[in-house]
């Protein structure tokens, strides 16, 4: 694993140009990781990644938020975009309040837009994982939403984004709906073959 290349996302369209570079060199096997809060562009960013790679811009791609994982057809390889939230993080250190996490996220809704549901509770990760279709969707290519939640099943191969909301210096007392207009930052792990070409053809998003 590298160092992690950091780079600065000022507004959504150097998110979404970050995204369809990685959309148009994506292949079968691999893994995509979107770390990050609540609203710090996951889906965005995988939303234009998924338009590129499978050849429509103007494709649906709505937040797998509740149904947990949305398949796509890549340019000929299937694509899955999970978003894990709802699984409980495995845990080495015990003691996560799988339930008071997501009271967090859904407290949140201004920034994420989630409802106040949270119907499915937190829930075994390995066992739901499977069950979701993850070892099938490894055939083709995978993009995956609060990564954490994989544990041992993360491939060691994957390249791992990292989304941060940059605080807005013009802000007196930051809120959330503040933290939506704010400018990101990534930062990018793995892929040593690839991300170098991938981040030269994007001259604008700033290093
Ligand atoms: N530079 C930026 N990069 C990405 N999104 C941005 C940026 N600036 C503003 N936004 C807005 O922030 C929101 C990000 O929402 P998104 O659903 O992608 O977040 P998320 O990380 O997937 O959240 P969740 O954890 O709830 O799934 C969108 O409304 C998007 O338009
Ligand atoms: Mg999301």
């Amino acid at each position: 694993m590298n160092a992690g290349r950091i780079r600065e996302l000022p507004d959504l369209e150097s998110t979404e140009a970050l995204g369809r570079a990685l959309g148009r060199v994506l292949r079968p096997g691999d893994c995509v990781l979107l770390e990050g809060p609540l609203g710090a562009g996951k889906t965005a960013l995988a939303r234009a990644l998924l338009r590129a790679a499978c050849g429509d811009p103007g494709m649906e791609v709505p937040s797998p938020s509740y149904t947990l994982v949305q398949a796509y057809d890549g340019a000929g390889f299937p694509i899955a975009h999970f978003d894990l939230w709802r699984l409980s993080v495995p845990e080495p250190t015990g003691g996560r309040d799988g339930a008071g996490a997501v009271a967090g996220r859904d407290g949140a809704g201004a920034l994420g837009g989630r409802d106040g549901a949270g119907a499915l509770g937190s829930r075994d990760g390995a066992g739901a994982l499977e069950e979701l279709g993850w070892d099938e969707a490894r055939v083709g290519a995978v993009l995956v939403e609060w990564p954490d939640r994989l544990g041992a099943l993360a491939p060691a191969d994957a390249l791992r984004l990292t989304l941060e909301l940059m605080p807005d210096p013009g802000a007196a007392a930051p809120d959330a709906l503040d933290a939506l207009d704010a400018s990101r930052r990534v930062m990018l792990q793995g892929w040593p073959d690839r991300l170098p070409a991938v981040l030269a053809g994007l001259g604008h998003v700033r290093a």
